[in-house]
Order: structure tokens, then sequence, then C-alpha cells
């Protein structure tokens, strides 16, 4: 294949190409180099000196006679760079059309920054950033008709670095790569795309600083294939930033720290907790490389629903109450929470259960697909998560309560719950109650939840939780948490039990959509591009739908009265054509699910389950039933009755939500969760409902060990035998439970 790449050289028949500051230095290597591969080029130059006085028509002159000489294509151009337009119009009179523009022409005025004049400031701006400005904005719309361009510019090792006497400078040249970044994302559907390079190489400009020697090794000649590479039309790079020099070429990116959350629930961030936790916001281990302000946005939404318990921040204070410190802006938006939202009536036939199952990929390929695909199918039904449907237009009609001030166009859906009551009706009208349930402060955004009950007549058939994340209206001082919220429950630490996948078509978002979700997000490539999305993508309620199908067939024989409820949060996105990996795990009537996207091996639904109704508790493939062989079923039992006993006291010393996951033989085996919490403590099996504070993973004869005093916990902990997640101080509070215990 390189062998095959590399024959073919990289020719420029009819392209016209545009470099500007063109009269000398690194301009013109790029014009003689594009003349030599075939190109028509305007050689631009406004021929003045070093620090931008004066102007000549002799330096565009001589390189365009040099390319002529031989044998190429060329016309001067004579314009200041801050005239882009005469520029543009001197390519389009001589070749009738622009498809490549190399922004190159610039001045220095070198200044230690305190003695930097106005007019030093203004000059450099004008040439490198402005005068960039001017000749791409000129040339935008023809590239955008001829959906054909090609755009470099340059930048500077000054900017990204930064400089000693350079400030003017370096301020504009990485200003380049702001313009370059958002020009490749705005061009991108129209095949114009945009790169910058920091180039280095002996010129005018460099001479009087650069010894002889290196200035002989950084030619302008080693730059120049680089900028005509990045130009072909078989090169896709786009937005992207190259260091070059000398031969060599590397590329830059992002990095980032996985950074730390340093604000606990119900408690108000300082400067403390900031400072307390520098050295992990500060920590490049494990750090990652952000391509997309969105890339950024699922991390940091991820962060927050799982990890903000992790970090320990003892220094903070208790939370604010008094008005005076409370952000206007929380007290409208704690207005808006318990409203209600104008109720939402719904009406379909058959064809809409139908267009949703296809629109979640369920294909005649399927053996039971007559039941959800053919209305005259005996069994016909409803895929259960068709309970989204007829309340989804809650979600957008959030524009209609009062006091949300939020920018509507950052609005996210983080995640969904959904219950049903009964299978839903294959037709008839429902009617959805919408209600603002909570409007939870993370920080970076606000979580809204909306919860809607959707009833048949009188009766209520299903209920939804939409987890919607405004991006950029969090900080108003709310609080962080609710006990409204339907919480995620991570996977148990083992091996998926069962995987099940399913390629989505090209057209999955298109078909979707018609099910009423009418966001163009997903189907127009310039709103998705305005979004950060490199092209339209799968809506999250669609990937929903196709991990609820797989659990469905997989421990419920496709039957949907079997099917009680489903929770997901929408990690990353998906693209239409990428294929769905949903890996589950059974723990009794709950399926934990995980959807990978199998070619990028990305999680993108996380923390999800799905509940499932009246299947008894099975024993595992070696026939032998764990959960009645557990010890530690005594100890809970226990202390269950210690609870109702005397539960409100440890409420009051405990205050936390404790969740056990038993294992045996490497498997989990139970949960129990403890909440001391709230009202008067309890205990119960499963995952925690609210979310737990600490959650402690050992297997059954190590809790016994443990609570019969045999083993320590601290070396437990430390052997790896005892796993705890979440807050650890939390843990020490353990010992009013467990001490008790320690005669059983
Ligand atoms: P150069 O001085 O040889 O080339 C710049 C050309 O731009 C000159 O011919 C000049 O007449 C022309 N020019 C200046 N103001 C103009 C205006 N208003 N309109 C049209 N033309 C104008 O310098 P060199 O080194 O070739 O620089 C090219 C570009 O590369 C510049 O943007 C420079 O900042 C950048 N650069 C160069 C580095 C190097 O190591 N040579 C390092 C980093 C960036």
């Amino acid at each position: 294949m390189a062998g095959i790449m590399s024959a073919v050289p990289l020719l420029f028949d009819r392209k016209v190409v545009l470099v500007t500051g063109a009269g000398g230095g690194l301009g013109r290597a790029y014009a003689l180099l594009f003349a030599e591969r075939g190109a028509s080029v305007v050689v631009n130059d406004l021929g003045g000196d070093i620090k931008g006085g004066g102007k000549s028509s002799s330096a565009a002159d001589r390189v365009v006679e040099e390319i002529r000489a031989k044998g190429g294509n060329a016309v001067a151009s004579y314009d200041s760079v801050e005239e882009g337009e005469k520029i543009v119009q001197t390519a389009l009179d001589a070749y009738g059309k622009i498809d490549i523009i190399v922004n190159n022409a610039g001045i220095l005025r070198d200044r230690s920054f305190a003695r930097i004049s106005d007019l030093d400031w203004d000059l450099i701006q004008r040439v490198h950033l402005r005068g960039s400005f001017k000749v791409t904005r000129a040339a935008w719309n023809h590239m955008k008709n001829q959906k054909y361009g090609r755009i470099i510019m340059t930048a500077s090792t000054s900017g990204i670095y930064g400089n000693f006497g350079q400030a003017n400078y370096s301020a504009a040249k990485l200003g380049l790569l702001g313009l370059a970044n958002t020009l490749a994302i705005e061009g991108r559907k129209y095949n114009i795309q945009c790169n910058t390079i920091a180039p280095t190489a002996g010129s005018r400009l460099t001479q009087t600083i650069l010894p002889q020697d290196i200035l002989d090794a950084f030619k302008p000649e080693f730059v120049a294939p680089l900028v005509v590479w990045l130009c072909h039309e078989s090169c896709q790079e786009n937005g992207s930033l190259f260091e070059v020099g000398a031969g060599w070429i590397g590329k830059l990116r992002w990095e980032r720290t996985l950074g730390a959350i340093v604000r606990q629930k119900n408690q108000q961030m300082t400067p403390e907790a900031v400072r307390d936790n520098w050295e992990q916001i500060c920590d490049f281990d494990n750090a990652i490389k952000p391509k997309s302000y969105q890339d950024t946005f699922y991390e940091v939404l991820n962060k927050l629903g799982t990890n903000q318990e992790i970090s320990t921040n003892p220094t903070s204070g208790p939370v604010q109450t008094s008005t005076s410190n409370v952000n206007p802006f929380f007290l409208m938006q704690v207005e808006a929470i318990g409203k209600k939202m104008p109720s939402i009536v719904y009406t379909y036939t058959h064809l809409q259960p139908i267009l949703y199952a296809l629109g979640v990929g369920m294909t005649t390929k399927d053996p039971d697909h007559l039941k959800f695909l053919f209305e005259r199918n005996e069994e016909f039904s409803c895929l259960p998560t068709f309970g989204v449907i007829p309340a989804q237009s809650g979600m957008f009609d959030l524009a209609s309560v009062p006091g949300l001030i939020i920018d509507f166009t950052k609005v996210l859906h983080g995640e969904q719950y959904l219950e049903l009551y009964k299978p839903l009706p294959t037709s008839g009208t429902l009617k959805s109650e919408c209600t603002i349930a909570d409007i939870l402060d993370k920080g970076s955004g606000a979580v809204i939840l909306v919860d809607i009950h959707t009833y048949n007549g009188g009766d209520l058939v299903c209920y939804n939780q939409f987890s919607l994340f405004a991006v950029g209206a969090g900080g108003f001082g709310g609080k962080r948490m609710s006990d409204k919220v339907k919480v995620i429950v991570h996977p148990p630490n083992r091996p998926p039990d069962a995987v099940m996948s399913d390629v989505t078509s090209i057209n999955q978002a298109a078909l979707y959509r018609l099910n009423g979700d009418w966001n163009p997000l997903h189907i127009d490539p310039s709103f998705a591009a305005v979004g950060g999305f490199r092209q339209p993508i799968l809506h999250g309620l669609c990937s929903m739908g196709f991990a609820a199908r797989h659990v469905l067939k997989q421990y419920a024989n496709n039957d949907v009265t079997k099917f009680k409820a489903i929770k997901v949060r929408f990690a990353k996105p998906v693209i239409p054509g990428q294929t769905l990996e949903t890996e589950m795990w059974k723990e009794g009537n709950r399926i934990h699910l995980q959807t990978k996207v199998k070619e990028n091996n990305e999680v993108v639904l996380t923390g999800a389950y799905v509940d499932l109704e009246d299947t008894v508790y099975k024993p595992r493939d070696n026939g032998t039933d764990m959960r009645e062989e557990l010890q530690s079923d005594v100890v809970f039992t226990e202390i269950s009755r210690r609870i109702k006993d005397v539960g409100r006291e440890m409420v009051k010393k405990v205050n936390a939500i404790f969740q056990w996951d038993i294992t045996k033989e490497g498997r989990t085996a139970a949960q129990w969760t403890i909440d001391l919490k709230n009202g008067s403590g309890e205990l119960y099996q499963g995952a925690a409902r609210h979310q737990a504070d600490t959650t402690f993973t050992l297997s059954d004869e190590d809790f016994m060990q443990i609570v019969s005093g045999k083993l320590n916990p601290q070396k437990a902990f430390f052997s790896g035998k005892l796993n705890i997640k979440g807050n650890i101080m939390h843990s020490q509070k353990l010992e009013v439970i467990l001490k008790d215990y320690a005669k059983l």
C-alpha cells in the first residue's frame, strides 16, 4: 500500500494557489514548489521592510519571473494582506477561481513587553491576524460554492511556548491557531480544510537571530513540502497544528490532566479545596487528549456523576444558606423546581410502535420480529422502551418553564430512566404530566430532572425521568445531589455474563428521528459541526433502545411483560453505522449493562441496568445456588433488626449510605445497602437506591472474618481483599454498625 501511494506524485493541475508574503523566505519556497507541481500561483507581496514599513513590487515580480522561467504559471499581487479582497480578486481575474490559500505574510516588531508601543502591537495584529482573516474571508464563499478549499495559517513556536521580546507577535500567532480551529469546523461540510504550521526557517526575519550554520540547516525548502501536502486534495488532515523545520515535522495536540472534583455534595467550593487538590489537578499521569470541547464535556459529565464522592475535601465549610451568599440565578432556578409543564397528548396507531422498532434496529432477521413489526401478528406488542416516545416532547418544552434561564442550544441528554407499570398499548391516546423534579448544580452545568408520568385514561402506564445537562448553567450555588435522582449503578467487577451486538445502519438516526425527535443534530452535518461533532450523531435514546432489545432477548425471551425498568447514562456519542455491543451481567432480577462502540471500544452507555419482572433467582451454571450459602446473610439480618430498633440514632451518628457487594468465587453473589441517611434508616437487598457514599466489595468469607474480629479491616484493604469505592473516611463510622456484631 505504502509503495503504491508513494509512486503517485502530488500534482496540482488546474488548482489556483494564493501565497501571501511570497516575495521571499518561506512564501517564495511555497510558491515555487506549488508551481513546479502544476498549480497556477498568485505571488502576493507588499515588498515592505521587515518591520512593516514601505512597499515595492520587485519582491513579488522576482518570484513570478522565477516561476515563469521554469515554465510555470504565476501572477503577481502587490496589495497588503489587509486588503484581502483585492488579492483574491487578482486570483479570480487571472485564473477564474481560488482553491488554496497560504497565509504567510508577516513582519516583526520585537520589544520587551514594557516597551511595546500601540503601533508595535497594532501593526503586528493587523498584518498577521487581521490580514489572514481578510484574505481568507474574501475567498471563503468561492471555496464554499465550489465545495473545495485548503487553507494554511502560519503560527509560530513563539505563540505556542512564548518567547522573550515577542509578546505582540506571540499573541497574534496563537490567535491564528484559534481562527484555524474554528474554520476547520465551519469548513468541514464544504470540503474546506484549514491547518496551521509553526515553522522554523532561515529567512530575513530570522537571519539576525540565528547563526549561519543553523540557517543553512533550516532552509525554507525543508518546510514547503508539508504545506504542499496539507493543501493537496488527497490530504484529509483538518484542524491540526504542526511544528516543522530542517526536514522534521511533528504534530501537536492538547493534553489535559484527569483533574479533580473539588466540591463535595452539599458543600460550597472553596479556594482551600482547590489548594488541597492541587497535586491531582496538575497530575498528568493518565492524562487524556481531548479532541473537542464535546470530549471535554462528556469527560466532565462522567466525572461529576461518578467520582464526586471520591475526592475528600476536609477543609470545605458547610453549605451557605444565607441568601446574601446565594447567586440570584439560583433563586430563579429554584423557583422552577416543582413547576408543571403543559400535559402532552400523544395519539398513535400501530404505525408508531413499528417505526420505533425499526428505529432501534429491530430487523426481520430476528425470529421474533413479527411480534414487533407486523400489526396483525397475534402477539403484536410495543417494545418496552417505546415508553419514552409519548413523553419525549417534555424534554423539548423546557423553554415554557418560568424561571429556567438556560441556553437551550447547550442542553444535552445526560441520563434516562423509564419504568413500565403495564405493557404499552399498541395504539390509542396517552396523556403525560411533566414536572421539573429538581435542578442540580454540577459546577460546569446544571442537571435538570424532568419527571413525566404517562396515563392511559386513568391508568398509569409508565414513568420517565429525563436527566438533562445544561452546559454552562451551573455554579449558581444549588445542591449537587437529590433524592429524586434515579441513580446509575455500576456493573459487577467480573467479565460480562453475556454480550450481544448489532451494527447500526448509516440511516439509523435518519430513521429514528421519525419517532418525533427532530433535533437537526442527528441529521444536518452543519448543525452537528456547530455542536462540535464530526458528523450527525445517533440519538442517545436510540442506543438505549438497542441495549434494551439486547437484554430483552437475552434474558426475557423477548417477552415484553417481563420488562420493568431501565436506567442509562449517555457517556459518548455514537455515529450511525457503528456497531453497538452490549455487555450484560445478571444479578437476580437486575441486568447490569454497558454498551460500547465496537469500532473504537468507547463505552457509550454507562452505569446502566434493566430490571426484569418476576424472574426468580436461578442457580448459576454450576448448578449450586450461591445465594443460599452466604454466611454474611445472618449478619445483615441481624443489622436489619438493630436498625429497626435504633435506626434513628444511627442515622444521626453516621449519616451515610453504604453498599456491600459480597462475592463468592470471584462473582458478586449478593448486594446489600444500609441507608443511614434517610428517615429512620433502612437495610435492603440490592444496590443503593440513592447514591451510596461508600461501596465495599469483599468475599463472603472475608466479610465474616472481619466481623468476627479475626481479620483487621485495614489489613484486608491493603492486601486487596477489601475494595472500597467512594468516601473512604466514612468507613470509619462503620464501627458503630459492625462492632456490636463481633460476637457473631
Ligand atoms: P520573510 O520576511 O522572508 O517573509 C515575509 C514576507 O511577507 C515578506 O516578503 C514581506 O514583504 C511580506 N509581507 C509583510 N507584510 C506584508 C503585508 N502586509 N502584505 C503582504 N505581504 C507582506 O519571513 P519568513 O521567515 O519567510 O516568514 C514567513 C511567515 O512565517 C511569517 O508569517 C512569519 O511570522 C512566519 N514564521 C517564520 C519563522 C521562521 O523561522 N522564519 C518562525 C515562525 C513563523
